[in-house]
């Protein structure tokens, strides 16, 4: 028969290769009971969407072989990790992460990728919102074929839910507003926050912010003025060629807010004829800036014609052909980013830790003095 002691430090030899720490510190066993020869544990994972979620089952499975126990009952669940600061909580209680798309310049596919990652993190089974940041131009509705009047209950507007992911844009109060396109930074800025104030976003692992596009006023205030875990950069070749890109990192480096990554979109062309990847504007652009700037590749999104047509019709690529290359390439891409927030919220958990233990250790330094 196995002990506790001997499983936990079996266990504890299998490190989650994201964020280099064994699962047994990350407090990712939980319920552990031993009888007679039967082990049973829960594996609760950082995130659903984690790339190496098969790879840590699997290692776990073959470290309890190892101890020789024969008879494993294993659950396997996940709890999205918090990336967010503590004092920010009072503007979003139940919201867990916040990933901001933004880009250098527009039309680059920022909309088509946060729409399409927000579908296919809820896929993953984790609890999505998206919320639509460009007042002047959105175009989110448009892309999920979404037309909805959101209710108002109890002073709290109710976001539209489609795929299994929450919904909220300016188009969807147009009619109301009847003044689209005159905003300002500010005024911008105080419609994203009422958007994340107002709406009974309820609980969700990941809010999807679609930023404006571009390093200007708009998108500047919005990223200063909500708590946000981490930029996620869209680019394309030619933007890569004309520095545009490398103009967003610098705003966002600036301001202190962690990037999660780069997404290159548009990267290749693939030929329906010889299946041949058809690099139209250089190969490598998008991991060359993830090299210099070092942050994260996050991934190619091939151009495809279906992709354009699909944001046209409502029918975004993750859900209308879950199969092909493109949305395969989002949703890899989900995968990715998911992985990188439980980087940052890990980091931000042990920097909050250390602060805490920093100011315990003043009082009881201060204490001591009196
Ligand atoms: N990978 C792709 N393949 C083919 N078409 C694409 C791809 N990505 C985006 N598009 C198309 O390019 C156009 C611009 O995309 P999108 O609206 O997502 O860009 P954006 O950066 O959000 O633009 P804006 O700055 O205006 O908000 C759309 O017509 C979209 O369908
Ligand atoms: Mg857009």
């Amino acid at each position: 028969m196995v002990t506790v002691d001997q499983v936990l430090g079996s266990l504890k030899k299998v490190v989650d290769p994201e964020l280099h720490k064994d699962i047994v510190s990350m407090g990712m066993i939980k319920d552990l009971s031993i009888n007679d020869s039967k082990v049973a544990f829960t594996l609760e994972l950082t995130t659903p969407a984690c790339p190496f979620n098969s790879d840590i089952e699997r290692d776990v499975r073959s470290a309890m072989a190892s101890l020789g126990v024969k008879d494993l009952s294993m659950k396997v669940t996940a709890r999205v990790m918090e990336g967010r600061a503590l004092s920010m909580d009072e503007l979003l209680p139940g919201v867990k992460n916040i990933v901001a798309v933004a880009s250098g310049k527009g039309g680059v596919g920022k909309t088509t990728v946060s729409v399409n990652l927000a579908l296919a993190l809820a896929k993953t089974g984790a609890k999505v919102g998206l919320l639509d940041a460009d007042i002047y131009g959105p175009s989110v509705p448009l892309m999920l074929g979404l037309k909805a009047s959101p209710e108002v209950v109890n002073n709290k507007i109710q976001p539209p839910e489609v795929d299994g992911v929450k919904v909220i844009s300016m188009g969807f109060f147009y009619e109301q507003s009847q003044q689209a396109g005159i905003y300002r930074g500010p005024i911008v800025s105080g419609i994203v926050k009422q958007f994340l104030t107002d709406v009974n976003w309820g609980e969700l692992d990941y809010l999807i912010i679609d930023l404006p596009p571009g390093t200007g006023d708009a998108p500047l205030t919005i990223a200063q003025t909500i708590p946000i875990t981490g930029i996620l950069i869209v680019t394309t070749p030619q933007d890569v060629a004309m520095n545009v890109a490398v103009k967003a990192i610098g705003m966002f480096n600036k301001l202190n807010v962690p990037i999660i990554g780069v997404v290159e979109n548009m990267s290749y062309l693939k030929c329906p004829h010889c299946n041949d990847q058809i690099y139209l504007f250089g190969q490598g652009g998008g991991k060359k800036i993830s090299d210099d700037f070092k942050i994260p590749f996050i991934g190619e999104i091939p151009l495809h014609p279906r992709i354009r047509e699909g944001s046209d019709t409502g029918k975004p690529a993750v859900i209308s052909e879950p199969e092909s290359t493109q949305a395969n390439a989002f949703s890899k891409a989900a995968k990715v980013v998911a992985g990188r927030i439980s980087i940052i919220a890990a980091e931000m958990k042990a920097l909050e830790e250390s602060e805490a233990a920093a100011a315990k250790e003043n009082i009881q330094a201060e204490s001591k003095k009196e």
